[in-house]
């Protein structure tokens, strides 16, 4: 196993009804901007019983937040919090949401240019400070609410912000609360939380077997509910696993101690900058011929996955790689997001374009090993297609 440090201080309050734990965990003098996106919690109603559930606290709001977060959307909310003196965050939504409030969070104190906060190297964002910020979660996917990344958009590229004052105070994960979901939203949801597993797991081995049996289990919990949860989307069991999952995938449990490859994210946040393809949607496309041009390198731990996850015994070792990686396509196919580029109308003299973004990202040494150069990149694309 390799060395880490974890450290993870978010409060989190799981389960229905829970909403009214807000008067506890917002303190009670606190001048609260409420932040949410394009509307689904006003329509749905949440935002008026988040609100209900903050009595004597100064309410701001803010709203819309899109998805893929634009920093000059947020830089709107920045003005708002420096104005009011808001002392505290509370995002409703999804990770789009969550992700922008902890821009605001740190822009709010920063007295330099914000955009030196946008760090493509995955550096600490230059900070010592931000306003607190909890989160009450909408849509099972990203972790951002137990994690202390973001991806804000500027000028056409997805860029990270991390910092150690980013975490949410606390987060409320009321499985009925994302009841509303659209089925694509759904399913986005559940491809994105399997590829966070899958890039801290399908990597090499470091005999680091509670991150392995652990990633394994949210897998094959996802592979169990994945149809359900879209078929039947008031099933509170099967969604309460998602909401679970979703969270533990990317809270950095998993991750502690092992390598972690994130070329499946650098490469789709490309494609979701240029061409507007749902995270979810850009992981599905590419992850399976991630494998088929990195089955070499990652052989025994999709050897591994084979076995364990999809259960593939009693063949060949090459079989049981490819048979892996046609039962993840079919997978991601029956919640009914389609895995090449083509699908999405994105053909092959696109295909510099995005190398060169990728260039422009400081993406051309990715993987678990960094030797995952530009020209692995394009082959990645061109089996996408
Ligand atoms: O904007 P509203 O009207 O609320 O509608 C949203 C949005 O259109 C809708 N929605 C959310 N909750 C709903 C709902 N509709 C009905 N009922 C509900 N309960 O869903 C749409 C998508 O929302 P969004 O927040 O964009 O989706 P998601 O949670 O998938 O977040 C994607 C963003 O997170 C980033 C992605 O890059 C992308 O910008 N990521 C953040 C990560 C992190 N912080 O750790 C890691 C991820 O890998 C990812 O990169
Ligand atoms: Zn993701």
């Amino acid at each position: 196993m390799l060395n880490f440090n974890f450290y993870n201080p978010t409060h989190i309050v799981f389960g229905k009804d829970t909403l009214d734990q807000l008067n506890t965990l917002v303190p009670l003098n606190a001048k609260v901007l409420i932040t949410y996106g394009g509307g689904s919690v006003k329509k749905f109603g949440t935002l008026e019983n988040v609100i209900k559930n903050l009595p004597g606290r100064k309410i701001f709001e803010f709203g819309g937040i899109e998805p893929n977060p634009q920093y000059e959307t947020l830089m709107k909310a920045v003005d708002i919090a420096k104005k009011e003196n808001i002392d505290f965050l509370l995002a409703v939504g999804g990770g789009s949401v969550m992700d922008g409030t902890k821009f605001i969070a740190l822009a709010s104190k920063y007295d330099g240019d914000c955009l030196n906060l946008l760090t493509p190297d995955f550096d600490l964002a230059p900070v010592d400070s931000a306003i607190p910020l909890g989160t009450v979660v909408t849509l099972p996917a990203t972790g951002s609410e137990m994690n202390n990344g973001a991806v804000i958009s500027h000028k056409g590229l997805k860029v990270p912000v991390f910092s150690m004052h980013t975490f949410p105070k606390f987060s409320i994960l009321d499985p009925t609360l994302t009841f509303t979901l659209p089925k694509n939203q759904v399913a986005n949801g559940i491809i994105d939380t399997f590829i966070h597993t899958v890039e801290q797991y399908v990597t090499y081995p470091v005999d680091a077997r509670f991150q392995d049996r652990t990633a394994e289990g949210i897998l094959k919990t996802l592979i169990e509910i994945g149809k359900t949860t879209i078929e039947e989307p008031t099933n509170y069991d099967a969604r309460a696993n998602l909401v679970w999952c979703a969270t533990m995938a990317l809270n950095g449990l998993i991750g502690a101690g092992v390598p972690q490859d994130w070329t499946t994210h650098m490469i789709g946040h490309e494609i979701t900058a240029m061409f507007g393809v749902d995270h979810g949607k850009t992981l599905a496309i590419l992850q399976p011929a991630i494998w088929e041009v990195r089955k070499e390198k990652k052989r025994e731990k999709l050897i591994q996955y084979a076995e364990r996850v999809w259960n593939i015994e009693e063949i060949n070792n090459d079989l049981k790689i490819k048979q892996a990686i046609e039962k993840t396509r079919s997978f991601f196919e029956e919640l009914g997001v389609k895995t090449h580029l083509s699908d999405y109308g994105i053909t092959k003299d696109k295909i510099d374009d995005l190398i060169l973004a990728l260039e422009k990202n400081h993406r051309t040494s990715l993987s678990e090993t960094g030797d995952l150069s530009l020209e692995i990149s394009r082959e990645i694309l061109e089996k996408a297609l």
